[in-house]
């Protein structure tokens, strides 16, 4: 089973270019924010109880979406593997995820990290704002917090990967078109 992580700011394109991904390469979607979001839109309880953090810029709990990314695994066997898609997001996270594929003798695969600079994220989201109504692009306060909670927490696992000779990073600056083509180029070697 292959086991990919999506990484990146946000913004940057993740889900964009997720869905080519998962379509060339036969991989199960896995987004830990689209997750939560059906969580908030269902009204549960671990909806309620993400909803305050997602709409402030925070990142919910380690264990919360350690958990829900353990039984996308467990629920989903007839795939070529899985594209994580912002998951992990911190150090405590990539560890967890390590020792949940080591049960079954798995390890990542490979990151592939979507690059842009901070002022794109800020275009990029206010741009999808008006499309699709996340709550979580509604305001510049969450949207700074967004920014500073990747640099704080989720910069990180550059070093972590880089350190695993796992981590592939892509200028994310270009087309839609452009971003593709440099991560099938990338994909088609694993
Ligand atoms: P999540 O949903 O993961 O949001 P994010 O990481 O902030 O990333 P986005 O979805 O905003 O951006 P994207 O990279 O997918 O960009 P997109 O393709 O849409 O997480 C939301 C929240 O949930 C988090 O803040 C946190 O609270 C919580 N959460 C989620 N996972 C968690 C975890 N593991 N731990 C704890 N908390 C977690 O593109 C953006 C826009 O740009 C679109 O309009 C798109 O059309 C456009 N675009 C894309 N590519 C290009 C291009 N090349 N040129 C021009 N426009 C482009
Ligand atoms: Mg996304």
């Amino acid at each position: 089973m292959k086991y990919f992580i999506l990484f990146g700011p946000p913004g940057a394109g993740k889900g964009t270019q997720a869905t080519s991904m998962v379509e060339k390469y036969s991989l199960r979607h896995i987004s830990t924010g689209e997750l939560l979001r059906k969580e908030i839109a269902e009204g549960t309880e671990l909806g309620l109880k993400a909803k305050s953090l997602i709409d402030a810029g925070a990142l919910v709990p380690d264990e919360i979406v350690e958990g829900m990314i353990e039984s996308v695994f467990n629920t989903e066997k007839d795939v070529a593997g899985f594209l994580l898609d912002g998951f992990p997001r911190t150090t405590a996270q990539a560890e967890a995820l390590d020792m949940i594929l080591a049960k079954s003798g798995d390890e990542v695969t490979s990151v592939v990290s979507i690059m842009i600079p901070d002022e794109m994220i800020k275009e990029r989201i206010r741009h999808r704002a008006a499309i699709e109504g996340r709550a979580d692009d509604a305001n510049d306060t969450t949207i700074e917090n967004r920014i500073r909670t990747y640099h704080d927490k989720t910069e990180p696992l550059v070093e972590y990967y880089k350190g695993k000779g796992k981590y592939n990073e892509i200028d994310g600056t270009g087309t839609i078109e452009d971003v593709r083509t440099k991560i099938f180029t990338l994909m088609d070697k694993f």
